[in-house]
């Protein structure tokens, strides 16, 4: 039972491709009843779903509830690569931006991930702040690829991102709103909210588009797509529905206003309806980084594969505004969402004058809760 497919001649594929996923499903199909008769034990799935095979309500449940009072904004603090944690302080900015600040306040509330591990100080700064608390464990590389398993050495900065996937399993909300650390709230995004789920599948997979990869092991340098195995999941793809990931198309240095469409999104702001079955999905996809650029871009390239634009849960594009990318002069006026490291005053990659209106607003922040703390 594989989440992969081989492809044989790309170019002639548009001929062969229902042929090929009808012999896939085949061969998947007596690939399952081998397993299941043969080594029951040796199941991929190390919990009851397996059991339960496709009945409704196991533990991996996706609910279908869409209640406003269950919306919220979410940030990350994972524990400081460095001495130096201007991640806390930027927490903070967000923090401040989504519910003081009179432009940008929102009517959501506000939750930060912690993970755990970091000081409590700053736990209860962040409290102060006006943000609820919810710690997480933290998720390694390594907690959720196979053993063995190379991936790109990313930064260190990125080594606890997969700990941003805790957000799947907060399904006390049924919309939430994540966001990096390094974004600046210029405008009011609550309208954010209003993106509604997908709740029917496409009809086909557009299999002469699915993103490619090669496996490590393959000496013969195949291509490989993945698919989605529902029997391996445990669950049917029908239970998978509704679901929500949104974001902005991810765009390079120099792109025109607005940006083209892009088959990639950029994950420093999603709009995501929690479910432990989602969660359950990604992390089985998770096991072979070959599949996702051997996790280049962490979270990022995984759940770009996940909710890739032609498999069966295509992410949904929002507005470029919402999560401002590598912006340019054009950009500006338009950008809700400012994304990059504004504290960085000699960094060339932005306008400058966003590196002023960052310090500003942190010093509007420091200001207005000296402010608060004297009254
Ligand atoms: C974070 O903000 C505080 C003021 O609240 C400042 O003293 C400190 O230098 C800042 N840290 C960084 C790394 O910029």
């Amino acid at each position: 039972m594989d989440l992969w497919n081989r492809v044989k001649f790309v170019s002639k594929a548009l001929l062969r491709s229902k042929l090929l996923l009808v012999a896939f499903l085949i061969v998947m199909n007596l690939g399952l009843l081998f397993v299941l008769h043969v080594y029951p034990a040796s199941s991929l799935i190390n919990s009851a779903a397996y059991e339960l095979g496709l009945s409704k309500h196991g533990p991996f449940h996706n609910q279908v509830s869409d209640d406003p009072s269950r919306y919220t904004y979410m940030g990350l603090l994972t524990l400081p690569t460095s001495d130096d944690d201007v991640y806390f302080n930027a927490t903070r900015l967000l923090v401040y931006r989504l519910i003081h600040h009179p432009e940008t306040k929102s009517q959501y509330p506000v939750h930060i991930l912690v993970m755990k591990g970091v000081d409590e100080w700053k736990i209860d700064r962040l409290r102060k702040d006006g943000a609820n608390i919810i710690m997480v464990d933290r998720v390694r590389t390594e907690d959720l690829v196979d053993e063995g398993q190379s991936i790109t050495p990313g930064s260190n900065r990125y080594e606890y991102m997969f700990t941003k996937l805790s957000v799947f399993e907060q399904t006390q909300f049924d919309k939430v709103c994540i966001l990096d650390s390094d974004l600046l709230i210029r405008k009011n995004i609550d309208d954010i909210f209003q993106t509604p789920y997908r709740y029917t599948s496409p009809e086909a997979l557009d299999t002469n588009r699915l993103p490619l990869f090669q496996k490590p092991d393959d000496d013969d340098d195949e291509d490989y797509q993945f698919i989605d195995n529902f029997e391996l999941y445990g669950s049917s793809k029908e239970e998978f529905y509704p679901y929500l990931i949104a974001a902005s198309d991810d765009r390079n240095p120099g792109h025109p206003t607005p940006p083209e469409p892009s088959d990639t999104f950029n994950a420093g702001l999603m709009l995501v309806h929690p479910s432990k079955l989602h969660l359950h999905r990604i992390k089985m996809i998770a096991r072979y980084p070959y599949m996702y650029e051997y996790a280049r871009m962490m979270e990022q390239s995984l759940l770009n594969l996940a909710y890739n634009a032609y498999g069966w849960f295509p992410w949904t594009r929002i507005d470029f505004s919402y999560n401002g990318v590598w912006i340019t002069d054009e950009d500006l006026p338009y950008i809700r969402a400012a994304h990059g490291k504004f504290w960085e005053h000699d960094n060339q990659l932005f306008p400058s004058v966003l590196a002023a209106e960052w310090s500003q607003a942190f010093g509007e922040m420091t200001a207005f809760y000296n402010y608060e703390s004297e009254n």
